[in-house]
């Protein structure tokens, strides 16, 4: 009943714009969240612009003045505020989309043509609206999908190509925004190797800002496509309006941030042009990836919930369910293993108490074993040496130790000292008349070629077909994209500029093809750094490893950067032994995220093995609400000696708070001042009991006191971290 209004409507307001537009009327757009607004709204001429981006008007007709109360001087670069910004005819200023039209023109002009508004479920909508070269047979469709309660909004564009031939795209964004606000800061998060994910803010100045990756792929071993902007000054954790968001394209991308003359900004987004010129065929559509972003006006805290709750319910694979703890013995043997280590280190998986044990690199290759980095990946058959039973063996022994069984792999690449760069050169991305150049002694495979997409869609399906209680995929990628050629896009007389595209929608496909065979196994994307924490990946994807870096006050770090964007239950903290920091602290700060360990287990001393056990044991009761609860950034590792992070249960009933002394300045005292938690019943009376106390330790919290839900937003409470408690869990449950 409620979606047949819904058609009805639907098909009213569609039938008065066509009409709108046929009588020469303003025809306005508004794309709506709970509490924000972007207004497109057309001109006499039908080109289309965005007229308003703030917050939501209690009357949508009242969105029709918006555009008559801004009076910009008309910039001498053009089109400043346009939906789409094509180029080559007045436009002067950085284009969405730039094309060479079949005949080699290239100028492209786009105008209105209709619009449609679907409600796609219960809370769930999608516009789609309709541009067409008046010249030329172009027509580009500007999609924007909402999800109101999370005030999330995904924009992408699909380009069809309706003249006679081809036509060659030289840029195509996935979205143009624009903001008339006066001051504008922008969070980018760029890095390295162990220092993915590093935060830096600046003013926005007249000129352009680009944001961008030539990777081709590990992009975060130079940025992110993400990104914070805010326009009440620098973003701030409670307050002011903030857009936080990221591109959700695995390879090259371009986030362009204009300042124009009018001090007004122009967001573009998309594939990066460079080297990315697609020729469309005649009848063919150009999807674009997406610009997925969510609105707060209260401060990136509220920005990071609402994304967070978005991924879980609609984007990560499984983002709701559940997840296996682990221990990994990558730094424990690195590549010196066998049956018996690994037969003990099941026991110690057990001892611990994990779920699972997961298996690295270095189980493959026997003309060339994979006893380094330097040979036999590509070979994906067991080293016969090391595992003379093969993989299902061990999955048994695993799990007649009582865990299950995960195991890695890194399918893309290549190392020139395998039987596969022997057999299929031609399947490698290499310049053939020029010297090979090796990121990690590895080339990278070439996904746009469909041979080579079954390659890696066989090595997991062998995997699981062989092996059914297989329970888990490290999937790794460890090298960018060298010498950009493909030997079959040459063989098929596809311009070599599509392969950075290709590449990318080849993984893309390969994982479809996974998914509808396996569709609910736990995958981890792996990047050496996350490097590939994104949100088409977290498609196909139940977690990420968010860096080689373990050292635990550097995770405190990272972990926070993390979680602007994905929720706990994506990011994958290990326990290493990295850095000086006792294990209780090293376990603590693990158990923020998805915990596993990686540390050679029966070497532990008894009390931190004791403390470990434990430690899962609380991590085992506590879990539901690290993963699917609400997270509060409490207090800034930035800002503050000390960094705290609470997690709440739906229903308020329950929080745990992670404190951590992180700089240990004589200067500073981090017991001075309680903190303020957040998300809890005001109303509701609570106890707090300190956990994770290492064997033999008293805790100074008394968990007797009962404090008002009121009390501990508005005074806070102090967890007492000092040199001598450096690290303190706090579960803090409703007293019934
Ligand atoms: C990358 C990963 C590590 C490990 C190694 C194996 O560096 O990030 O966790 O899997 O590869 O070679």
């Amino acid at each position: 009943m409620k979606s047949g209004i819904h058609i009805k409507l639907n098909i009213f307001i569609f039938l008065l714009l066509v009409f709108g537009k046929i009588s020469g009327q303003t025809i306005t757009i508004p794309i709506e969240t709970k509490d924000n607004a972007l207004v497109l709204q057309t001109d006499k001429e039908n080109r289309l612009w965005i007229v308003y981006f703030g917050n939501k008007l209690v009357n949508a007709s009242d969105y029709l003045g918006t555009s008559q109360q801004y009076h910009f001087p008309e910039g001498n670069s053009g089109i400043y505020n346009n939906a789409y910004t094509p180029a080559g005819t007045w436009n002067l200023s950085e284009p969405a989309l730039q094309v060479t039209h079949a005949d080699g023109n290239p100028s492209t002009e786009l105008k209105y043509m209709s619009f449609q508004k679907k409600n796609e479920a219960e809370n769930i909508t999608i516009t789609i609206i309709k541009l067409v070269d008046p010249v030329y047979k172009l027509n580009v469709d500007l999609y924007y999908k909402t999800w109101n309660n999370e005030n999330v909004i995904e924009q992408w564009t699909e380009i069809t190509n309706n003249e006679k031939s081809d036509v060659v795209l030289n840029k195509y964004a996935s979205a143009n925004l624009f903001f008339s606000n006066k001051n504008f800061y922008l969070t980018s998060f760029q890095g390295e190797y162990l220092k993915e994910m590093q935060p830096s803010e600046e003013k926005l100045g007249q000129g352009i800002k680009s944001n961008e990756s030539k990777l081709g792929t590990r992009a975060m071993l130079l940025g992110t496509p993400n990104f914070i902007l805010s326009f009440d000054g620098p973003a701030k954790e409670n307050t002011g309006h903030v857009i936080l968001g990221q591109l959700a394209w695995s390879g090259n991308y371009k986030l362009d941030f204009e300042i124009t003359s009018n001090k007004t900004l122009r967001f573009i987004a998309g594939i990066n042009p460079y080297e990315s010129a697609y020729t469309l065929s005649a009848g063919r559509t150009f999807k674009t990836p997406s610009l997925i972003y969510t609105v707060s006006n209260n401060g990136t805290g509220q920005a990071s919930r609402q994304l967070q709750s978005w991924a879980r319910k609609y984007r990560v694979l499984n983002g709701e369910g559940e997840r296996l703890t682990l221990l990994n013995n990558w730094e424990a043997t690195y590549f010196d293993f066998d049956e018996p280590k690994l037969s003990a280190l099941f026991k110690n998986a057990k001892s611990l108490g994990v779920d699972m044990f997961l298996l690295d690199d270095g189980w493959f290759g026997n003309k060339y074993p994979r006893n380094n980095d330097d040979a036999g990946l590509g070979d994906w058959q067991e080293n016969v040496k090391k595992l003379p039973h093969g993989i299902g063996y061990l999955v048994k022994e695993a799990k007649t130790a009582g865990v299950k069984f995960g195991i890695w792999i890194e399918p893309e690449m290549v190392n020139p000292k395998s039987e596969l760069y022997e057999k299929h050169l031609d399947w490698v991305i290499r310049q053939p008349e020029r010297p090979e150049k090796y990121y990690r002694n590895q080339l990278v495979l070439d996904l746009s070629n469909p041979e080579v997409q079954d390659f890696v869609f066989g090595i997991v399906d062998d995997l699981f077909t062989k092996n059914p209680e297989l329970a888990f995929i490290k999937w790794d990628c460890n090298a960018v994209i060298y010498n950009a050629y493909s030997e079959y896009l040459n063989k098929n007389k596809i311009p070599q500029t599509h392969l950075y595209v290709d590449y990318v929608k080849g993984l893309y496909s390969v994982l479809q093809r996974i998914r509808a065979k396996y569709p609910t196994v736990s995958m981890m994307l792996c990047s050496g750094g996350g490097g590939r924490a994104d949100y088409e990946l977290l498609k196909y994807f139940t977690e990420f490893w968010p860096s080689d870096d373990t050292e635990p006050i550097e995770r405190i770090f990272l972990q926070w950067n993390y979680s602007y964007f994905f929720p706990s239950i994506t990011t994958d903290c290990h326990v290493t032994d990295w850095g000086k920091q006792p294990v209780k602290f090293r376990v603590d700060v693990a158990s923020m995220g998805k915990l596993g360990f990686d540390i050679v287990a029966n070497k532990l001393s008894k009390d931190d093995l004791n403390f470990c056990q434990d430690a899962i044991k609380n991590y085992d009761s506590f879990k539901d609400i690290v993963w699917h609860g609400t997270q509060y950034r409490l207090a800034s590792p930035y800002e503050n000696p000390v960094a705290s992070i609470a997690y709440v249960a739906e229903d308020k009933s329950k929080a745990i708070m992670f404190t951590y002394l992180h700089s240990t300045r004589f200067m500073e005292n981090a017991t001075e001042r309680p903190i303020q938690l957040n998300g809890l019943d005001a109303a509701k009376k609570y106890k707090i009991k300190e956990i994770n106390l290492y064997p033999g330790t008293v805790s100074s919290i008394n968990s007797n006191q009962v404090y008002s839900g009121d009390f501990l937003m508005k005074v806070g409470i102090n967890p007492d971290v000092n040199g001598k408690r450096t690290s303190v869990v706090l579960e803090i449950n409703e007293l019934k």
